[in-house]
């Protein structure tokens, strides 16, 4: 099984571990991992021309349906843009997908885990019941982003350049969190990666559809990031637990810093129970609103905030 905490080992990598070799490596002006005396302007000439003459990341699909020309023609003559929505919609459908395997890779290792008593014992708060639930979230929310893209008169299935983009993007964190000797702490770190992304992506998306008038997919999209916010509150938590850090040290365990401004750069009066004149609250504010207590186990009713059902706090987010 992985280490679940870091340890002092044979690790060679530093300079430190061969002095005499560095002190010779320094001394040698002929050494070949000097490289040659110059400059890269060629490279970088070479790599300018190429983005002059890229064509872009392919592009956003024509609906294809009438249905889906109409309405995607009537909004483009009021001005809107309806195909940078339908990019953005598509991008953030591969995101949660992606997040879904994410945390399903995270089960695996927390059944892993789980079954090690010593293993399980450094695992801090993380139970798998929490998880599991925000996984369905994930789950959720890509099946919330197929409906909406249809409602739109789009095709879901299409791969999108910011879809393609981001799937990019999450290479990482699948090698992370599927390399078999990654420990629940590096795992949660990508985790945390991802939640930190997708709380941005939903707060870009809710503009957007709001800056198109929107509303309905305002609404189910801003029910969708106060559950986000939940999940990046536990997942900071969890990882910070896992490094070792006492209670107290907890991001949002009362110090000032940690909520003036906080990892949840929420937009104006993004934050449960308060409203749109209301202060930007930090981690330790939504860490407070999703204590484990209120998370549903069940995997049916969405991690959210206060208990309450997805979709009816009075407090959603407004952007
Ligand atoms: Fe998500
Ligand atoms: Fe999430």
């Amino acid at each position: 099984m992985a280490q679940q905490h870091e340890h002092v080992g044979m690790n060679k990598t530093g300079i430190q571990m061969s002095p005499l070799e560095t002190g010779r490596m320094l001394d040698d002006d002929d050494i070949l991992t000097r490289g040659t005396p110059g400059d890269d302007s060629a490279a970088l000439q070479l790599r300018e021309a190429y983005i002059a003459d890229s064509g872009g990341v392919g592009s956003i699909p024509a609906p294809g349906t009438v249905t889906g020309m109409v309405s995607m023609g009537v909004n483009m003559l009021t001005g809107d843009k309806p195909q940078i929505l339908l990019d953005k919609m598509a991008e953030r459908l591969a995101f949660e997908r992606t997040g879904t395997r994410l945390y399903d890779a995270l089960l695996t290792k927390l059944d892993v885990l789980q079954a090690d008593s010593a293993a399980a014992a450094s695992m801090g708060s993380i139970t798998r019941e929490q998880a599991a639930s925000i996984r369905g979230d994930e789950a959720r929310h890509m099946l919330l982003m197929k409906e909406a893209i249809e409602s739109m008169g789009g095709d879901p299935t299409a791969q999108t350049p910011s879809a393609d983009v981001v799937g990019v993007e999450s290479m990482g964190m699948v090698q992370v969190l599927n390399d078999p000797r990654t420990s629940l702490s590096q795992s949660l770190h990508a985790i945390l990666t991802i939640e930190l992304c997708d709380n941005a992506g939903w707060e870009t998306l809710i503009a957007l559809a709001e800056e198109g008038g929107h509303d309905k997919l305002v609404d189910r999209f801003s029910d969708a990031l106060v559950q986000e916010r939940t999940h990046l509150s536990l997942v900071q938590t969890w990882y910070e637990e896992t490094v070792g850090l006492s209670a107290a040290g907890l991001s949002g365990a009362g110090s000032a810093s940690s909520d003036a401004g906080g990892i949840v750069r929420a937009r104006a009066g993004v934050v449960p129970g308060t409203s749109g004149s209301g202060p930007n609250l930090g981690t330790g504010a939504m860490r407070a609103a999703a204590s484990p207590a209120e998370v549903s186990g069940d995997g049916g009713a969405g991690v959210t905030p206060g208990g309450g059902a997805p979709g009816k706090d009075p407090g959603k987010p407004k952007p």
